[in-house]
């Protein structure tokens, strides 16, 4: 068995970013030269073929692997740019629940084989494509904006993590990292978003990132590039790429992004992962 990292990019909330954080993380694992796979469990929707621009070369899919009608290596679709980063796309199939447990199971257990990393993008919702996708991990990131409602869901996820995982199955905690995207400046200033510690105190989730609102996210998205490897040197490309870092065990600090300084502003003292 080799030593694959599964990892669940999750949020309960839908449109929080859980799409571009797998993408960009997923290649930032891959610029990091580690055998990475990152699957799309959004059945039905299929975004991150678009987010990774790979649509076009999509053949099979997990529902086709799951019902034995491709073989793992047929479905993997290589990245253009990275030889070491895969995507296993969503099927775009109406049905639900086209996903099996033990299809998937099965999946995750030979992705084990091939890859260092595998990361699980998740659908919105608490309901069982959520639960499927966080089934295997090994550890969760959880995605939550500054809001309200966007902090609400993720207790329910973190809930569902220490309930319905092998890990917790096993007696074991699952490590989790909290990843704050879309952090807006302009709206921090006024007061309207929760601040980033208020995020963290109540979650009670060490944090592995702050990602700024940010325009070059669309851009990136729009030339079908994850933005860890459209536009390196971007604030939002920044921030994942050092959430990647924590992600592997470096203890950098968290800079918050500022106004004052621009974005390597104050860095974040709190609890941080
Ligand atoms: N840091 C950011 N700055 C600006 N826009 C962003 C940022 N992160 C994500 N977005 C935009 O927010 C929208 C939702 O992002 P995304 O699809 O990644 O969310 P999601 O959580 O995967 O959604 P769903 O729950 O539907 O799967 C997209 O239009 C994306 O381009
Ligand atoms: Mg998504």
């Amino acid at each position: 068995m080799s030593n694959a990292t599964v990892i669940v990019v999750t949020s309960g909330k839908g449109g929080v970013g859980k799409t571009t954080s797998s993408a960009a993380i997923a290649s930032a694992l891959a610029k990091e030269g580690y055998q990475v796979c990152a699957i799309d469990f959004d059945v039905g929707l299929r975004n991150l073929d678009l987010i990774m621009g790979a649509e076009r070369r999509v053949v099979f899919d997990l529902v086709n692997v799951v019902r034995g009608e491709a073989s793992i290596k047929q479905a993997l679709v290589r990245d253009k740019k990275l030889e070491n980063l895969y995507l296993l796309p969503a099927s775009q199939t109406r049905d639900k629940d086209a996903l099996t447990e033990e299809g998937v199971a099965s999946v995750i257990n030979e992705l084990r084989m091939y890859f260092d990393w595998i990361v699980c993008d998740s659908p919105a919702g608490i309901e069982r494509g959520a639960t499927l996708a966080m089934r295997h991990a090994d550890e969760a990131i959880i995605v939550s904006n500054p809001e309200v409602s966007s902090v609400r869901d993720c207790d329910r996820i973190i809930g569902l993590l220490d309930a319905k995982t092998i890990v917790a199955e096993e007696g074991k905690r699952m490590p989790k990292h909290l990843l704050i995207t879309r952090y807006d400046i302009e709206r921090a200033k006024t007061g309207d978003m929760l601040d980033v510690n208020d995020v963290v105190d109540i979650l009670s989730v060490p944090l592995i990132g702050v990602i700024p609102e940010s325009r070059d996210v669309l851009k990136a998205s729009n030339v079908g590039l994850p933005v860890t490897l459209s536009d390196e040197n971007s604030p939002a490309s920044k921030a994942y790429t050092e959430a990647t870092q924590r992600l592997l065990g470096s203890d950098v600090p968290v800079t918050i992004p500022s106004e004052k300084k621009g974005f390597l502003g104050k860095l974040f003292k709190g609890r941080a992962a």
